[in-house]
C-alpha cells in the first residue's frame, strides 16, 4: 500500500516538474502575442510598388552601388551594412569628405514594417527615404541629375532599368531608382529568431532568464512603446518621459519637432526596432550609449515609473538577445562597366 502511495506522489511530482514550467510558459507565449508579431518568413507586398524578380535585380545592384555618390566612394551600404546587422558602428555617420551627420544610422533591416523612415519619420516609406542620403551633403552628396547622368551613361544600367519598369517610356529616373531600392530593401528581413519561435509556440525556445526578461519587458511597459512585429518603430515619444535622460545623450536635437512643429513633440523620436538589437551598438539618435545592458538602463530611469532592478536588467538584455533572426545573406552585385561618358569622382 506505502509503496503504492509513494509512486504516486512520484509521479505526480514528475508531472508537476515537466507540466508546470511549460504551463507557465505557454501563459507567457499567449501574453506575449498581444504585444508582438513574429517576422513573417516572406517580405511583405509594397503598395504601388510591386516586386519582381528585374526590380529586386536592380534594386540590389544600386544599394550596392558607390557611383550614386559624388565621390564613387559611398553606397548605401557604406552605412548600412547588410553585413553589420543593416549599420555602421558609428556613433554618428560619417559621409562625404569624412563629414559627420547629426544622427546615429539606424538598421534598414526591417525597416520596411516601420510606420515611417528617419528618427523623426519624416519620410513616409522606404522609396521616399532613399532619395535623401543620395542628396544629403553629408551623406552622398550628389543631385539627381548627376545620378541619371551616371547611370546612362552605362548601357548595362539602362537595360537593367528597362527590365525593371517596362512600362516605362524613360525607366532612368530618380524616382525609378528610389522605388527598386525599396524593393530590394523589403527583402531585408530577419525572420526565424528564438523570440519568434517562442511567439509561435515553441515554449523551449527561450530559457527561464530569457522569459523572465519577456515578463519584465512586458509587466514594466516596454513593450507599450516597443511591440508589434518591429519591437518598436511604429509611434513617437518624448525620449525622458519620466526623467529626462542626461544632456550628452540627448544632445539638442528636437527630433519629431522639426517635421511637426508641435511643441509636444519636442525631443520626440520614433521608439527604434529592437530586432536583431545587440547586432548595432551603439545606442540612441545620438549613437552616444556603446553597451546595450547600459542602453536599457537608461530607458529604464528615463521611460519607465518603476525602474528595472539588477537582475531584471540582466534578464532584459539576455532577452532582448533572443531577437537576433536570421540575417539576409547577399551576394555582392558585379556593377555595370564604366563608359567615357560616365562622370568622375568629386572629392570635394
Ligand atoms: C553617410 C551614411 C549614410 C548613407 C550613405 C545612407 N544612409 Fe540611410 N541613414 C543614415 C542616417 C544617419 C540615418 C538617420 C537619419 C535621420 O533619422 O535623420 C539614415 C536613415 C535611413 C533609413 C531609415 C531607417 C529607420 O528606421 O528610420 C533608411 C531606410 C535608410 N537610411 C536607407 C538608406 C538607403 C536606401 C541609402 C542609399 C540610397 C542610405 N540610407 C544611405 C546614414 C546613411
Ligand atoms: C514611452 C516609450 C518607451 C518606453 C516605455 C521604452 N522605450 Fe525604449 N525607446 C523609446 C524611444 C523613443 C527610443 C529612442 C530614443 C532616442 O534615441 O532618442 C528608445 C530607444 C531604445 C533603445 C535604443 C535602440 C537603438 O537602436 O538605438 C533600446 C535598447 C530600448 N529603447 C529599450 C527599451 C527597454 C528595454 C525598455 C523598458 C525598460 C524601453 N526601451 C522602454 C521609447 C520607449
Amino acid at each position: 500500500m506505502k509503496k503504492v502511495f509513494f509512486s504516486c506522489v512520484i509521479v505526480i511530482g514528475i508531472f508537476f516538474l515537466v507540466a508546470a514550467p511549460a504551463l507557465a510558459g505557454d501563459k507567457l507565449i499567449a501574453e506575449a502575442t498581444d504585444y508582438f508579431k513574429p517576422i513573417p518568413a516572406k517580405p511583405p507586398v509594397l503598395k504601388d510598388n510591386p516586386a519582381t524578380p528585374e526590380k529586386l535585380e536592380l534594386g540590389k545592384i544600386l544599394y550596392f552601388e558607390p557611383r550614386l555618390s559624388s565621390s564613387a566612394l559611398i553606397s548605401c551600404n557604406t552605412c548600412h551594412n547588410v553585413g553589420l546587422g543593416g549599420a555602421d558602428y558609428q556613433e554618428t555617420s560619417t559621409g562625404h569628405g569624412w563629414r559627420r551627420g547629426p544622427r546615429n544610422a539606424p538598421t534598414v533591416l526591417n525597416s520596411v514594417y516601420n510606420v515611417a523612415q528617419f528618427w523623426d519619420g519624416r519620410a513616409k516609406d522606404l522609396a521616399e527615404q532613399a532619395k535623401g542620403p543620395v542628396q544629403a551633403s553629408v551623406e552622398m552628396n550628389n543631385t539627381p541629375e548627376q545620378v541619371i547622368k551616371t547611370l546612362k551613361s552605362m548601357p548595362e544600367y539602362i537595360e537593367l532599368f528597362k527590365k525593371a519598369f517596362p512600362q516605362d517610356k524613360d525607366p532612368v529616373t530618380f524616382d525609378n531608382m528610389a522605388k527598386a531600392i525599396e524593393v530590394f530593401e523589403a527583402t531585408l528581413i530577419t525572420p526565424d529568431s528564438r523570440f519568434d519561435k517562442f511567439l509561435k509556440g515553441d515554449s523551449s525556445a527561450l530559457n527561464e532568464q530569457e522569459k523572465r526578461g519577456l515578463k519584465a519587458f512586458i509587466d514594466k511597459g516596454c513593450a507599450d512603446c516597443h511591440g508589434g512585429i518591429n519591437m518598436g518603430g511604429d509611434d513617437y515619444y518624448t525620449f525622458g518621459v519620466v526623467n529626462s535622460p542626461i544632456s550628452r545623450i540627448v544632445g539638442d536635437d528636437k527630433g519629431r519637432f522639426k517635421v511637426t512643429h508641435a511643441t509636444e513633440d519636442e525631443f520626440s523620436f520614433k521608439s527604434p526596432s529592437l530586432r536583431n538589437i545587440e547586432l548595432t551598438a551603439p545606442y540612441f539618435h545620438s549613437g552616444k550609449v556603446w553597451g546595450l545592458k547600459a542602453a536599457v538602463a537608461v530607458m529604464s530611469t528615463a521611460q519607465l515609473e518603476s525602474v528595472l532592478s539588477k537582475k531584471e536588467l540582466d534578464d532584459v538584455v539576455a532577452f532582448l538577445k533572443t531577437t537576433t533572426g536570421k540575417q539576409p545573406q547577399i551576394t555582392h552585385p558585379i556593377f555595370p562597366k564604366p563608359t567615357d561618358a560616365t562622370p568622375h569622382p568629386k572629392l570635394d
